[in-house]
């Protein structure tokens, strides 16, 4: 399986590198693009930058899955076209200014450009919003995506599983994105009575 997991420059880089330890946890292969914002969001929130935390998951979690690294300009990379079979694409965090630019189709990037191609194709494209408050515009341009068949997705967990730690709400958060995707996982907090 292979999935595109962009990562912009929104608060919770935490949720795109748990994101991407839950893909290859599950042996799914990702094209990985990140905006430089993200980058940025990254190192304050992290403490190191992307390709380092990318180096160590792989590391940690010793799965054979591929991680492959796409230059946010490089209109020229596989995503880029809907002839590039893939299994759908998550942006996590997805920041407003994303959301904005893909809400116009104006596609000014590899990430805008990759999740264009997604509706368009219609696979699954799962937007991991995340802001506070939301405007008018925000809402507006989240309802656009909606409706074109994007799946709003906010980086807010769940509590109802008494989660210990910050880590531990995001990789339930997490497992229910592999959810959707389809992908069998222990990572969702299973609500049973
Ligand atoms: C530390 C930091 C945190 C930010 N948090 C958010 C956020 O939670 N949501 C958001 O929409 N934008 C946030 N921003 C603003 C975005 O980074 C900014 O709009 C940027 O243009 C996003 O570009 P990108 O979507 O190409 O990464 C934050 C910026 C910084 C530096």
């Amino acid at each position: 399986m292979k999935v595109v997991l962009g990562v912009s420059g929104a608060s919770g880089a935490l949720f795109g590198a748990e994101m991407l330890r839950a893909l290859v946890c599950h042996r799914v292969d990702v094209d990985l693009i990140c905006s430089p914002v993200a980058e940025q969001v990254a190192q304050q929130e992290l403490g190191e930058g992307i390709s380092a935390r990318v180096a160590r998951i792989l590391r940690e979690t010793g799965s054979p899955a591929s991680v492959r690294a796409l230059d946010y300009e490089d209109f020229g990379a596989a995503p880029s076209s809907g002839s590039y079979l893939h299994h759908g694409m998550l942006i996590m965090p997805c920041s407003m200014a994303t959301v904005g630019r893909i809400a116009t189709g104006s596609a000014p990037n590899l990430i805008c450009r990759a999740a264009d191609v997604c509706l368009k194709e219609r696979r699954p494209l799962i937007l991991g919003v995340r802001e506070t408050p939301l405007s008018t515009i925000h809402l507006r341009n989240l309802t656009a995506l909606s409706e074109a068949g994007a799946i709003i997705a906010p980086a807010a967990p769940s509590f109802y599983g008494n989660p210990e730690s910050i880590i531990a709400m995001v990789r339930i958060y997490c497992g229910r994105m592999l959810d959707i995707l389809g992908i069998e996982n222990e990572w969702a907090y299973r609500w049973s009575r």
